[in-house]
């Protein structure tokens, strides 16, 4: 996680530092901090908090036409100011920002710095002084620089000043994702291009293993043997306007309300001339050829799995299995004889997720990446890619891309069952056109779940989600929601497994929420509630047009029952986003979270 900043140039550069900074204050929020180099040498600022915290402290008379920025989320060292990037070398002479984790720093502090006294807990400041040391040693900046990368073993996106050349700065992949930003009299570097879109379009991608040399005329890409590398930019699809809040309050907010667009957009993005879904025929081949699909993901995109799963045994009749990253890695299943891996990732980023695709890959089997961010690490290296379409996901809590996710799983599972001459009464398109539709109507009526949030989860310790089938998934999914904004204690649970362990948990006014979107186990499920009731539960159900009975507290207009899981979801969102804002929890920024999980 982290995300860092720098820039070279002609212009005062705090303020571009500062906005790249809070651009992707989404990949941590603990710490922050920015070092200035001018011809009086190198000024750091950093403080513990928000970009808006640092932003109280740099010194507004301190100008430089060179620098580089650090937002932090702890991984070595808690959150503070001492361990808040930049850090530097013991003379001063150096100064780096580094997103990633070296995971052998303790064996080159050992090896390397037993005489340097260090002034953090980071893993990060060992890659400062080891630079200094091997200058000390004699090596220049350059070769230093890259006999230090040589031995660090881990991810890391590194920056580096150098407070005797004011005309460079270095700069370093691994794992970690980084961006060079290529302007007129002047260059830039990012986590994402979209802490630079202020000041360009054109931006280098670097590969794992490699160095540049950034002035503000020119760039120079090196692979760690010395080597130069040419490459040439490419323009970001972004646009600044897709990543500003506009009129709303919150970004989560202002994406649970894009689902409908997303679902039109993903319709019109999949659709071929005679208004069928469709996709890529060498993927369908792809699929074709396998005998099990093995889903790996984590968080919500686990959950947009679990969903996905259902459609591809249901439409496709694939046998498919779903998998968290983090274990799949640890541990990996039996395997088919034919097996294809499916990532679904809405950054692209995942750590997680991109250790199991290397292994994947060193097994020798094909993988298809479903990602909202295309050029993302998961993108690039698996053999194809889906793209969701959902626009830029700014807020922690994922919305719309668990949607989007959802809706490409549908059409590739669509696609599949057609291939294979599967009749089934359903044209996904149109389908999926009602729900963007029945998503509006949700929307419209935000009220409702404002007056739920309120009602229930106000003064709640702790609160259930639960479902049968489809709707299991999806109280996943408003559970994760829920615990991870508002910090109540939430759980989803099959609504059949309650009696088997958690029943106990239920006392006086425990909030319940019951999902009963599915015609076959509605009966069951409304059993449940009547269970968790008798104990003195607080239920809420909601239900959809249809199967709705007296007593529910909101009722869904119907959809394709295959595709409930896109509607059920968004009073989840909602219900959410309101528990959260009344208990004055930060909606966007939730403590010890991170939009993208950079690190294993
Ligand atoms: C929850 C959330 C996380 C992510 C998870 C995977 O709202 O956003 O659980 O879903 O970190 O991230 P991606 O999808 O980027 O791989």
């Amino acid at each position: 996680m982290c995300g860092i900043v720098g820039y070279i140039g002609n212009q005062d550069c705090k303020e571009i530092l500062l906005k790249g900074l809070e651009k992707l204050e989404y990949r941590g929020y603990d710490s922050a901090g920015i070092a200035l180099l001018n011809h009086d040498g190198v000024h750091v600022f950093k403080e513990k908090g928000r970009i808006a915290d640092l932003r109280s402290i740099v010194d507004e008379e301190i100008h430089g036409e060179i620098g580089i920025g650090h937002t932090r989320w702890a991984t070595h060292g808690k959150p503070s100011k001492m361990n808040a990037h930049p850090h530097q070398s013991t003379s001063g002479r150096f100064t780096i920002v580094h997103n990633g984790v070296i995971e052998n720093y303790e064996h080159l502090k050992q090896q390397f710095l037993q005489n340097v006294s260090l002034k953090s807990d980071t893993d990060t400041e060992v890659i400062v002084q080891m630079i200094e040391h091997f200058v000390a040693e004699g090596m220049d900046v350059q070769t230093a620089f890259r006999e230090t990368l040589k031995r660090l073993k881990g991810s890391y996106a590194l920056a580096l000043l150098d407070k005797e050349n004011d005309k460079v700065i270095y700069v370093a992949k691994n794992k970690s994702p980084l961006l060079v930003g290529i302007g007129s009299g002047f260059n830039v570097i990012a986590s994402d291009a979209m802490a630079m879109l202020q000041v360009t379009k054109q931006f280098l991608e670097l590969m794992d293993q490699e160095t540049v040399v950034v002035t503000k005329e020119w760039v120079e890409i090196f692979n760690l043997d010395g080597e130069k590398i040419e490459r040439a930019p490419f323009t970001a699809q972004l646009d600044a306007s897709d990543i500003e809040k506009g009129t709303y309050p919150h970004y989560m907010l202002k994406e649970i309300e894009e689902q409908p667009f997303v679902i039109r957009k993903i319709i019109q993005q999949y659709q071929d001339e005679d208004g069928n879904v469709t996709i890529d025929p060498s993927i369908v081949s792809e699929f074709n050829q396998a005998d099990r699909l093995y889903i790996v993901a984590a968080g919500t995109s686990y959950h947009a799995g679990l969903v996905g799963k259902q459609y591809f045994e249901k439409l496709a009749q694939i046998p498919t299995e779903v998998h968290l990253a983090s274990e799949f890695v640890y541990n990996i299943p039996l395997l088919s004889k034919k097996p294809l891996f499916i990532f679904i990732s809405q950054s692209g980023e995942t750590a997680d997720s991109r250790a199991a695709l290397v292994e994947v890959k060193k097994l020798g089997y094909k993988s298809v990446t479903i990602t909202n961010v295309p050029d993302s690490t998961l993108s690039r290296e698996a053999d194809y890619t889906l793209l969701l379409h959902a626009g830029p996901e700014i807020a922690v809590a994922s919305t719309k891309a668990y949607t989007a996710q959802i809706a490409v799983l549908a059409i590739v599972a669509d696609v599949l069952r057609k291939s294979k001459g599967i009749e089934k009464d359903i044209d996904l398109a149109h389908e999926l056109a009602i729900v963007a539709n029945a998503m509006e109507e949700i929307c419209d009526s935000k009220d409702e779940f404002e007056t739920i949030a309120s009602d229930y989860l106000s003064f709640a310790r702790n609160a259930f989600f639960i479902g049968r089938t489809l709707d299991y998934a999806v109280c996943l999914e408003g559970a994760l929601k829920l615990k991870e904004i508002s910090y109540i204690q939430a759980e989803g649970f099959a609504g059949g497994e309650l009696k088997h362990g958690p029943i106990a948990l239920i006392e006086d006014g425990t909030p319940v929420i019951a999902l009963a979107t599915q015609e076959n186990v509605n009966l069951n499920i409304r059993g449940n509630v009547k269970e968790v009731v008798a104990r003195d539960a607080y239920s809420c159900i909601i239900s959809m047009e249809g199967l709705e009975m007296s007593g529910d507290r909101f009722i869904l207009p119907a959809v394709h029952e295959l595709l409930t899981p896109l509607i059920s979801v968004v009073p989840l969102q909602y219900i959410s986003y309101y528990a959260a804002l009344h208990r004055g929890c930060d909606v966007d920024k939730p403590r010890n979270l991170a939009k993208s999980v950079t690190v294993e």
